[in-house]
């Protein structure tokens, strides 16, 4: 049986995401030509020459900026009649949106760059404008560096989706990415983990010194390739709290108070600026002059999110500078210092950006664009006290948080489904018109502190991670949610994957097939010679009646072991063994080796762990199988036992 796709609109037929306001198919068809000739815009010119190169004949493609179109900003019309292509841009922005909606009428080859054959564009009028004028995307480099090269790639994806600003996290505990001139230790330093370098290396990769920097003149670049694009960067440097780099480089930017290191497993965890010490503001003054000449952005965006006011109450200086201002909430010191930076951005002609925990007393001026990150409801709570706001909360656009149950990745804000993502819905949580009017729009994130872990397992994990919710992100911003629905998204992005392709972007294709399954004969017990917090756990493991695994009173030392017996032998199987917690790296055996024997005496080594997993193939028949740690901790005060997943070998 042939079965026949009915498309309920014209955007559906053509399979455009995000779909436009009105599309009205004309009848008729116009026949490009590898010499019709493309007449465009000098200041996009470059951009739309490297995709659609013209020959020289009588201009049959014309986009151009028309200001005395009636349509709000960003909007543009598109008309395809026999004659030829018309774009109309309301302003620039509105001429490149208009183009990535022109590209996605041509066929997926178009995204390869360099189009040069005939084809036919059906007779259409489209016009269309966002509803939100904040489509963002944010991206996390400090925690995992990105070369300037991936950073490109991302955002050419980014606007063919019409998303117009990257934000660009570039400082944090794990990493000082921004070349700052005046103080070059910043990044000389900060932009290193692991090894020699001050800053710790991921969970696990121990040893390792990696990581990177920008420098002022890549990062011009940068800003350069992503306005030919219509996208703007705006940069964060993360204050006052997330500052462990700069603290470990410049010890003295911190509160004077003794590190606690018995609370956080050996490590020392003072990230937060001392908000009394005035040299502290003279090096935000030099570090966000800086900023400001290599971003033109209006808006830079300095953080404020989870700031331990802890070390203030500590702090002699911190806490008579509390008394003398007279505050009622150490919080309110949080206030006075986000206020002083903005302060700074001001005298250089910006607005500062931040979190939304900043806006929580209600006393920051009402200048400040909120950036709503925990939940919709103090997305909610920003925009209502009158704060214009960027909806991104974790549970819908945190794109670090795994896609399904069994998948790599976060979850302390759950499974971030792409159908989640797409459902987000202000009307539900009864946003007030005031506090909707507020929203400028949406954004997605990506923290990379789990990238590097996960990145050998994927052609590009970053991509596997945002793609497809970005191009869910891409209507949510542009489309109102009285326009949105899910079965035609669906449908059309069905049409919108072979262009994803096309553009290289390696995005999730669905829930993997892998299997996450069980194998439950013979019966496996499960002893360590670890001491448990709770033993009916490691019995409920042994069942593989316990998804979540079983924690030890302490790290691991040199020689501990966990030991999976079998009642039978098992022979011709794959198994995946885990130390740690399955999808987050955390509680592991960071160095140690996987032993297997058939009679429980003698141990033969076959597999060295690798970031507290391994697995193995089993071909001789094996009662017992071993891992065994070779170190002595492992940055936490605990280990997480797992059962162990086990396949059948096909004969
Ligand atoms: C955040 O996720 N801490 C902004
Ligand atoms: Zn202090």
């Amino acid at each position: 049986m042939v079965s026949v796709q009915a498309f309920a609109t014209p955007a559906e037929r053509l399979g455009l995401l995000p779909a436009p306001v009105s599309v009205e198919l004309i009848g008729g068809e116009y026949c490009l030509v590898p010499s019709t000739a493309v007449w465009c815009e000098p200041s996009i010119e470059p951009y739309v020459d490297s995709y659609l190169a013209g020959g020289y004949g009588v201009a049959g493609v014309v986009l151009r900026i028309n200001p005395s179109l009636q349509l709000p900003s960003e909007g543009y019309v598109l008309s395809v009649n026999e004659c030829g292509v018309l774009v109309e841009g309301v302003d620039r922005a509105g001429l490149l949106n208009g183009f990535h909606t022109l590209l996605q009428l041509f066929p997926k080859e178009i995204y390869a760059g360099g189009f040069r054959r005939a084809c036919v564009l059906p007779c259409l009028r489209i016009v269309d404008y966002p509803a939100y004028a904040y489509r963002g995307q944010h991206l996390d480099v400090a925690r995992t560096f990105s070369t300037i090269e991936q950073i490109e790639e991302f955002v050419s994806h980014l606007a063919h989706h019409k998303i117009n600003t990257l934000h660009l996290h570039l400082t944090d505990d794990e990493g000082w990415r921004v070349e700052i001139k005046s103080h070059p230790e910043l990044a000389e330093v900060g932009g290193w983990r692991g090894g020699d370098s001050p800053i710790w290396s991921v969970y696990g990769a121990w040893g390792e010194r990696y990581g990177g920097y920008y420098t002022q003149e890549e990062l011009r670049g940068l800003v350069e390739y992503a306005h030919q694009r219509g996208i703007t960067i705006i940069p964060e440097i993360d204050l006052p709290g997330h500052s462990l780099t700069i603290g470990k480089i410049y010890p003295e930017v911190l509160c004077p108070v003794e590190m606690n290191t018995e609370a956080a497993a050996g490590y020392d965890k003072r990230n937060v600026w001392c908000v009394a010490r005035e040299d502290n503001y003279r090096l935000l003054e030099d570090i966000l002059g800086e900023l400001c000449d290599i971003f033109p952005s209006e808006y830079i965006h300095i953080g404020g999110d989870e700031v331990d006011t802890s070390y203030w109450k500590q702090c002699p200086h911190c806490s008579a500078l509390y008394k003398e201002l007279g505050l009622s909430d150490y919080h309110q010191l949080q206030d006075y210092f986000m206020e002083r930076v903005a302060t700074i951005l001001a005298r250089y002609g910006r607005r500062a950006a931040m979190w939304n925990e900043s806006a929580e007393s209600g006393t920051l001026s009402k200048d400040v664009r909120i950036y709503g990150w925990e939940g919709l409801e103090e997305c909610r709570k920003v925009a209502e006290s009158g704060y214009p706001t960027v909806v991104m909360p974790g549970p819908y656009f945190y794109f670090d948080m795994r896609q399904s149950k069994n998948e790599d990745g976060h979850n302390w804000a759950g499974v971030v489904t792409l159908e989640k993502c797409y459902s987000v819905s202000l009307e539900e949580l009864g946003y007030s018109e005031r506090a909707k009017r507020n929203v400028v729009g949406f954004s997605g994130a990506f923290w990379s502190e789990l990238y590097l872990t996960h990145s050998h397992k994927y052609d590009n994990y970053l991509e596997y991670q945002t793609f497809p919710r970005i191009c869910a992100l891409a209507e949510i911003g542009w489309m109102p949610q009285s326009r949105r629905e899910w079965g035609s998204f669906s449908t059309r992005l069905e049409s919108h994957k072979g262009r994803m392709e096309a553009m290289g972007i390696s995005y999730r294709r669905g829930v993997p097939t892998k299997s996450q399954g069980r194998q439950i004969t013979p019966a496996m017990e499960i002893t360590t010679s670890l001491p448990l917090s709770n033993e009916k756990a490691l019995a409920k493991l042994s069942a593989y009646a316990n998804d979540f695994g079983c924690r030890t009173t302490r790290t691991c030392h040199d020689g501990d072991w966990i030991l999976y017996s079998f009642s039978q032998p098992i022979n011709n199987v794959t198994i995946e063994l885990t130390t740690g917690y399955r999808h987050v790296p955390r509680g592991i055996f960071p160095f140690g080796v996987v032993e297997l024997s058939g009679d429980g005496k003698t141990y033969r080594e076959v597999a060295p762990l690798d970031n507290g997993s391994a697995t193995i193939l089993v071909d001789k028949p094996t009662h017992h199988i071993r891992l065994r740690s070779t170190a002595t901790g492992n940055g936490d005060r605990f280990v997480y036992l797992q059962f162990p997943i086990i396949r059948v070998n096909p004969k």
